[in-house]
C-alpha cells in the first residue's frame, strides 16, 4: 500500500480523537496482513494514566480481528489538517510495534518521514 494513503486513513482516524485534557488529536493507521486498514485515536480518562495511544489502538484491533500488522502510519491534527504537527511515537508505543511487528516493519511519521522500528527503538527488548 502506498504510504500517503495511510497517511490519509491515519489523519482521518484522528478526527475521532477524544483528548479533552492535552488537547492533541492523534491518528494511527495500520495495514494488515489480510490488506486491510486498521485506525486508531488516542482515548484520554478521567484517571489520566488510563489514557492510550492512537499506535496501540491501531495496532491491538488489528490483532483482535485476527491479522498481522505489517506497517503502520501516524499524525497528529493539533493546528492546521493540511500541516500536521510532528509527532513521534511514545516509547511504549514503540515497544509494542516491535512486539507485534518486528524491526523491519515501517512506521510512516506524518510531515516528519519514514523509519523502520528497528530505528526508532534500537536494542529493544525481545524475549530469547
Ligand atoms: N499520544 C499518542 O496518541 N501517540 C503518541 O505517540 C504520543 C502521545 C497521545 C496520548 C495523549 O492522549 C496525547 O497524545 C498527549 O500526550
Amino acid at each position: 500500500m502506498n504510504p500517503n494513503d495511510l497517511i490519509m486513513a491515519a489523519r482521518d482516524a484522528a478526527r475521532y480523537a477524544s483528548a479533552p485534557y492535552s488537547q492533541f488529536p492523534v491518528g494511527a493507521a495500520v495495514q494488515a496482513s489480510d490488506g486491510a486498514v486498521y485506525q486508531g485515536c488516542n482515548i484520554e480518562s478521567t484517571s489520566y494514566g488510563l489514557t492510550i495511544c492512537a499506535e496501540r489502538v491501531a495496532l491491538f484491533s488489528t490483532i483482535a480481528a485476527g491479522q498481522r500488522p505489517q506497517q503502520i502510519a501516524v499524525t497528529c491534527l493539533k493546528g492546521d489538517p493540511n500541516q500536521p504537527d510532528s509527532l513521534m511515537p511514545c516509547g511504549a508505543c514503540r515497544q509494542v510495534m516491535l512486539d507485534q511487528m518486528g524491526p523491519e516493519a515501517a512506521v510512516h511519521v506524518d510531515g516528519v518521514g519514514e523509519f523502520t522500528v528497528a530505528e526508532l527503538m534500537p536494542r529493544g527488548f525481545r524475549l530469547p
